[in-house]
């Protein structure tokens, strides 16, 4: 493998925290990445004594001339569906005339993708990986809960352990059809033999637990029953309205709890108080046409926030961090530091990750270089594909 030094960066975020700046910005700075991870990190005028140093103890290195411009972390992404077939264009179309966003739309997709082959399933999937490595994101979460058998579930897990480590097993995501009747059969499904199938191929056990999908007593055995089986627990909470979702997740020493668009301020202190992420979703707001989560309100009380796409084929059909940061300014309260930190090392304390989400010595080499002289760009340009370059684990990858 060969090394690759990409110097004269205009404006480096490191995350490698100081005070008033998280995003830790090195300015004419030079990054050295060898073996996949990151081994040096200084300024450009030192780069070519590293050079010089380093070229003697490896086969060769390549140099990237990143000509003044804004190199960052790779985008943490630590909430998506991305295992699915078919389309739901139908639901945002009604819904921008005016319709609300229903839970029920799941099962659309539940159908498509129970009749789909493992191939279309993979080839999808490759697709949207595809496409959200060229918009700079390098780790993704992909949750299962489009399959709600044991049979799809595990396939469901099985596929995205094909493309990441950061597997969740979703079966408690809405009862399917064939247990409406009974509801105590289907948790005893997903907490029995569709866990024992999904867990080899999962780090994460996730529940929805909302009005509409399961409440706070449901989830809360879900959770546990994936804890025994030695997964780590998330939670989606708090979208549609207040519920026991932020403290259920708080309770059981969640990771994270996803969405939090609707908190009480009970919620808020117990976040702050807790090691659990507030993990914030802006796509869905956006495509469902409703209020976008305060953030102001929780990074002032002192809450770790993380940005994530979400993306899936109903709430949120994006898979653009560079969307996530311009909503978060936008629309959020977000200053653009923060929410660039909230997509980079945000999502790595969302899924417990040290190796990503920063550009500092031994970590991972995942980097995002801009076409643009700084970050600010991700939120002033909206829209416009300013990704000049992606690597993963030190190799080019968009
Ligand atoms: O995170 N909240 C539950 N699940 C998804 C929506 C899934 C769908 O509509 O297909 C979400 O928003
Ligand atoms: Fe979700």
């Amino acid at each position: 493998m060969t090394a690759t030094l990409i110097t004269n960066i205009g404006e480096l975020t490191t995350n490698v925290g100081a005070a008033g700046d998280p995003c830790g910005t090195v300015r004419d700075a030079a990054v050295l990445i060898d073996e996949g991870r990151i081994v040096w990190v200084g300024a450009a005028a030192e780069a070519s004594d590293v050079l010089s140093r380093f070229a003697r103890a490896t086969s060769g290195i390549r140099v990237v001339d990143a000509a003044r411009r804004a190199v960052l972390p790779g985008f943490v992404d630590a909430h998506t569906h991305l295992v699915f077939a078919g389309d739901r264009a139908d639901e945002f179309e009604a819904r921008m005339a005016g319709r609300s966003y229903s839970a029920g739309g799941i099962h659309r997709t539940v159908a498509a993708t129970r009749a789909a082959g493992d191939d279309e399933l993979r080839i999808r999937l490759a697709e949207l990986i595809r496409e959200l490595r060229g918009q700079g994101t390098t780790t993704v979460e992909i949750k299962t809960g489009y399959g709600l058998t044991v049979h799809d579930e595990e396939r469901l897990a099985r596929l995205a352990a094909e493309v990441t480590a950061e597997v969740t097993f979703l079966g408690a995501h809405v009862i399917p059809p064939e247990y409406a009747g009974d509801r105590s059969g289907y948790l005893d499904l997903v907490c029995g033999p569709m866990l024992e199938s999904c867990a080899p191929f999962s780090r994460w056990i996730d529940v929805f637990c909302e009005d509409g999908a399961f409440t706070g007593e449901e989830a809360r055995r879900v959770l546990e029953a994936g804890q025994r089986r030695g997964l780590a627990a998330r939670v989606h909470g708090n979208q549609l309205g207040e519920g026991p979702g932020v403290a259920l997740a708080i309770g059981l020493g969640a990771a994270s709890v996803d969405h939090c668009t609707f908190l009480s301020d009970a919620d808020v202190a117990l976040l702050a108080g807790s090691d659990t992420v507030a993990t914030l979703l802006p796509g869905v707001e956006f495509s469902t046409r409703q209020p976008y989560p305060d953030a102001r309100r929780l990074i002032d009380a002192g809450v770790t926030v993380a940005l994530a796409s979400d993306c899936n084929p109903g709430s949120s059909f994006t898979s653009s961090m560079p969307l996530m940061i311009a909503l978060a300014v936008r629309e959020m309260g977000m200053t653009v530091p923060e929410a660039v930190w909230a997509a980079t090392a945000g999502g790595a304390r969302a899924l417990r990750r040290q190796d990503v989400g920063g550009i500092s010595p031994g970590m991972r080499a995942d980097l995002v270089l801009l076409d643009a002289p700084s970050r600010t760009h991700l939120a002033y340009r909206p829209g416009v594909p300013i990704v000049a370059a992606v690597w993963k684990d030190g190799e080019t990858v968009g």
